[in-house]
């Protein structure tokens, strides 16, 4: 049985071992780094996979972004990924218990869109990713348009929006 822990509970040198391990060191110039550049990572969507003896092979991050129309105004989403199994167990499951976990809590604790770039052949597969709404996006870094995939973290929740640019989440000022 795989167990599922929140994803604060590791350290960041285990987290970016598991990451290197994954998707190499030089993961870091990926356009969905840029995406949410300067963001930290949403604590309650983010988790850990554990073995039978407890340490970490896989792990899954949220990221607060949104996409930004021209006219100045931002419409908020959280970014899915990286989503990384060690290569030694990859096809065991973990991908996707991490990812089941994912959009069971999304549903419960946001409103916002989903997006990510991935696999449709996996993301659309299992949880119904799609890239049909977001021809009209752009990123700030180049990505395959049919991996560039969007989710609704609800039924009733916020509609994916048509058109814009991807970028971190600008968050207001606090007013005193
Ligand atoms: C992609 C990844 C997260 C999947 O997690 P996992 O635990 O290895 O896979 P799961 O056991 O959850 O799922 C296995 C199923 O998904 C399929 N699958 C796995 N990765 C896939 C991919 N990139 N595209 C399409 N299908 C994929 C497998 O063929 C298998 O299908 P089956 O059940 O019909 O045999 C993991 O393999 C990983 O970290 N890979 C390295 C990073 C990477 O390549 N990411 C690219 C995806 S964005």
């Amino acid at each position: 049985m795989i167990r599922l822990e929140p994803l604060a509970h590791q350290s960041a040198d285990a987290i970016d071992g598991l990451l290197d391990a994954a998707f190499g060191t030089d993961r870091r110039g990926r356009t969905a780094y840029i995406i949410r550049l300067g963001m930290a990572w949403l604590t309650d969507l983010s988790f850990a996979a554990l073995d039978a003896d407890g340490a970490m092979v896989g792990l899954l991050q949220s990221w607060p972004v949104a996409l930004h129309a021209p006219d100045g105004t931002q419409t908020a989403l959280i970014m899915v990924g990286p989503v990384a199994v060690m290569p030694g167990v990859q096809n065991g499951g973990h991908g996707r218990a991490l990812m089941d976990r994912l959009i069971e809590t999304a549903a419960k604790v946001t409103d916002d869109p989903l997006m990510m770039i991935g696999d449709p052949g996996y993301y659309q597969r299992f949880w119904g990713f799609s890239a049909d709404e977001t021809d009209q996006w752009q990123a700030p870094g180049p990505f395959e348009a049919h991996r560039l995939l969007a989710r609704q973290s609800h039924p009733d929740g916020a509609a994916i929006p048509c058109a814009g640019m991807l970028g971190p989440r600008q968050i207001a000022p606090a007013t005193v």
